[in-house]
C-alpha cells in the first residue's frame, strides 16, 4: 500500500488513536523516512511515550532519528496566522491576549479547526530546500480528534469554502481542501476496538467517509486484541483443575475463564467487523499486557503494521 504524506488517525474516544498514530510514525521513522507526529491540544501522550524531557509545543522537536513531534494549539496557530499571513506584528500580541479574542476562538464555529488544519497544511508544504527539495516531512501522522468531532474537524474547510465565498479565510480553506481531497496526499485511518459500540460507530464512520467525505479512507485498525486461545482454555476443560485448596490456583483459573470469554467476544466482534467492511481489510494489533504503553511497546506494535 502506498502511504500518503498526510495521515489522519481517528476513531472513538479511548480506542487507541494516539497509540496507533505514534506507532505509525515510529514505523515510518524506522524505515528512515523523515516523519512528523502531530498532536492537537494534547494531553501529552507523545511526551510521555517518548520520554521527552520538556513539554512539546508549537515548534517541532526531534524525538528519535527521523522522528519529529509537534503539539498544535489553536491559539498559537492564530498568532502565527496573523503574524505570517496578515503581516500583523507588534499589534497582535495585546490583541490576542484579550479575553474576548480567546472566547471568539472557541465560539466562532470552525475557526479553531481551520487554523490547525492551516498549520498542518503549512507543515506539509514546507520544503527541505526552498529551490529544489522535496517536502521537509514526507510523512506526517496526525493524532486527530475523536470521531464525531474528528469528522467535523476534517469537514471544516469544505464548510468554510461553501459559507465564505471570498477573502483570506476562503483562500485558506480552499488551499487546505485541495490537499485533503487528494487521496495520494491525504488519508484518514480509523481505529476501533473489537467491542460492540466502537465497531458500530466505526461502521457508521466508514459509511460517512465513503459518501462524499473530503478525505479518502485509508487503513482500518482493530486494536487491543487478546491472544487467540485454543480449546484447552475452555472453562469446561479447566473444571478438572478446580476444587483444590490452593487459592492461587482458583484465582488463576478464574482469570483464565474471564480471558477466555472476553477473547471469544472479541473474536465475534472482529468477525462481524470483517464481514461488514468486506472487501476492505483491517490490520489487527495485539493487546499488550504491560503496565503502560511507552516506546518499547510502540516498537512491538510497529512490527505488526
Ligand atoms: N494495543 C494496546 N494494548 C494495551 N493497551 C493499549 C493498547 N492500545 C492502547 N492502549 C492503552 O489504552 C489507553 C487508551 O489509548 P490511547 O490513549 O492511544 O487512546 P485514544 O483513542 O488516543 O484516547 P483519547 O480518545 O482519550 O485520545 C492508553 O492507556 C493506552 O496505553
Ligand atoms: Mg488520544
Amino acid at each position: 500500500m502506498i502511504n500518503p504524506q498526510l495521515n489522519f488517525i481517528s476513531g472513538k474516544g479511548g480506542v487507541g488513536k494516539s497509540t496507533v498514530a505514534a506507532t505509525m510514525a515510529l514505523r515510518f521513522a524506522e524505515q528512515g523516512k523523515r516523519t512528523l507526529l502531530v498532536e492537537i491540544e494534547s494531553n501529552e501522550f507523545m511526551r510521555q511515550s517518548f520520554n521527552f524531557a520538556e513539554p512539546i509545543g508549537y515548534r517541532e522537536v526531534q524525538l528519535r532519528p527521523h522522528l519529529y513531534g509537534i503539539n498544535l494549539h489553536a491559539f498559537d496557530a492564530m498568532k502565527e496566522y496573523l503574524h505570517i499571513r496578515l503581516k500583523v506584528r507588534r499589534l497582535y500580541e495585546p490583541f490576542l491576549n484579550m479575553k474576548v479574542v480567546r472566547q471568539l476562538l472557541s465560539a466562532a464555529p470552525g475557526l479553531k479547526e481551520l487554523l490547525i488544519l492551516g498549520k498542518i497544511w503549512h507543515l506539509a508544504e514546507r520544503r527541505k530546500d526552498p529551490e529544489t527539495g522535496g517536502p521537509l516531512y514526507p510523512f506526517i501522522v496526525v493524532d486527530a480528534p475523536a470521531t464525531g468531532h474528528g469528522l467535523l474537524f476534517l469537514k471544516t474547510p469544505q464548510v468554510t469554502v461553501d459559507a465564505v465565498q471570498v477573502g483570506p479565510i476562503h483562500r485558506e480553506a480552499k488551499k487546505v481542501l485541495q490537499i485533503l481531497r487528494n487521496p495520494e496526499r491525504t488519508q484518514l485511518h480509523l481505529v476501533t476496538l473489537a467491542e460492540e459500540m466502537p465497531v458500530n460507530e466505526t461502521l457508521e464512520m466508514i459509511a460517512q467517509v465513503q459518501k462524499g467525505f473530503p478525505v479518502a479512507l485509508g487503513r482500518l485498525f482493530v486494536n487491543a486484541l487478546f491472544p487467540r486461545l485454543d480449546h484447552r482454555w475452555a472453562p469446561s476443560r479447566l473444571m478438572g483443575l478446580r476444587g483444590s485448596e490452593n487459592p492461587c490456583l482458583e484465582a488463576t483459573l478464574n482469570a483464565a475463564e474471564d480471558m477466555y470469554y472476553y477473547e471469544r467476544r472479541q473474536q465475534t466482534h472482529l468477525e462481524q467487523f470483517r464481514q461488514a467492511i468486506y472487501p476492505l481489510e483491517c490490520a489487527e494489533l495485539p493487546f499488550l499486557f504491560r503496565e503502560s504503553i511507552r516506546e518499547p511497546e510502540l516498537q512491538i506494535l510497529a512490527e505488526k503494521l
